[in-house]
């Protein structure tokens, strides 16, 4: 019987098939167990006998689970030590990292272009009043422009008076005169709103205001600073570009801007070619737009634009679509090289 006991714990490979062992023989019904039941039945002298012996016997057998359950403790540990080593050689997994929107990368680069040129930034609200947005650059209550812009308009105040979305950044040129004397050389990038929405519009874009104020600048310069921009920013040596006259309130007199391109092999190309894209507008700041400025338009000229970053971060990048731009689908944005 010992033999056969401590035969199976000796066995056991595991600590399972050690405790099904130990129940065998010390549970309550265990071989070992019932025996030491029997010993109630015995006469005296058998008892003086037996009794030692199978006290002796449990306690050999106790001795030898236990010897078992630390070899199979330090077994199992070893196992797991080998099984939960690192393998150093395995490949890192790759690293899924955030990246800089191309809106926002385009800001950046359009800044430091301007920046190089001696403009320095400025800010204006994104919720505007009337006067701002329209008034101050000469657009009266009834003026056509008014409707073009397809204007955000919030709940009319107790006055009467509405504020707007800004409907693009030429604001931050009247807040800027009031604050400072000429030379004046900003620009002004930001947010920009207007109830409109198709492939090449969203209902909020961002532009860049340019604004130049000082006793002598001209159109010539305006010429020539977008003309340094667009090489700059397109990574070209020279660039096609095309000064159309056009009309804005605020400015007299306007010219939009278009820039050679042509297609090659379903890509676009910018800076020569048959195909004209407009980018921007401009034209040098009208008279009463530096009057409500504060500033006399007798003393002081100069001029101005407004780009779509937007537009421009497409033309840059051959993205066709614009809505793509703010749908934060980072499988475009992968696609485009904008995340890892
Ligand atoms: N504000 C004009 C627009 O949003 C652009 C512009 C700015 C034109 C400055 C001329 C001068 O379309």
């Amino acid at each position: 019987l010992e033999r056969d006991i401590l035969e199976r714990i000796d066995t056991a490979e595991n600590e399972a098939a050690l405790e099904d062992a130990r129940i065998a023989s010390l549970g309550k019904k265990g071989v070992v167990s019932e025996r030491l039941k029997g010993l109630g039945k015995m006469t005296p002298e058998e008892r003086q006998v037996a009794g030692p012996a199978l006290n002796g016997l449990k306690a050999r057998i106790t001795e030898k689970i236990e010897a078992r359950r630390s070899i199979l403790k330090e077994k199992a540990l070893t196992e797991r030590l080998k099984s939960e080593t690192i393998d150093v050689t395995l490949p890192a997994r790759p690293e899924q990292r955030g990246t800089i929107h191309p809106t926002t990368q385009v800001w950046q680069e359009v800044i430091a272009i301007f920046a190089d040129m001696g403009f320095s930034v400025a800010e204006g609200p994104h919720i505007e009043n009337d006067w701002y947005n329209f008034g101050a650059l000469n657009i009266p209550p009834e003026h056509p422009a008014r409707q073009e812009m397809d204007t955000f308009y919030l709940k009319p105040k107790e006055d009467g008076s509405r504020m707007v979305l800004r409907t693009h950044t030429s604001p931050v040129q009247i807040r800027t005169m009031e604050n400072e004397t000429p030379p004046i050389r900003i620009i002004a990038p930001g947010r920009t709103f207007r109830s409109d929405s198709d492939r090449t519009h969203t209902p909020m874009f961002h532009q860049i205001e340019g604004l130049v104020i000082d006793e002598t600048t001209h159109m010539g310069h305006l010429k020539g600073t977008l003309e340094a921009f667009c090489k700059a920013f397109f990574e070209v040596d020279d660039v096609k570009m095309r000064f159309r006259p056009s009309h804005f309130p605020f400015t007299e007199p306007s010219m939009e801007v278009d820039i050679g391109c042509h297609w090659e092999g379903g890509e676009l190309k910018i800076g020569e070619g048959d195909d004209w894209l407009e980018i921007l507008g401009s034209g040098m700041v009208h008279p009463n737009v530096i009057r409500a400025g504060g500033l006399d338009p007798e003393k002081y000229q100069g001029f101005a634009f407004g780009m779509g970053l937007d537009r421009i971060a497409m033309l840059k990048y051959g993205i066709p679509d614009l809505r793509a731009f703010f749908e934060a689908d980072l499988r475009w944005l992968r696609h485009y090289g904008f995340a890892s």
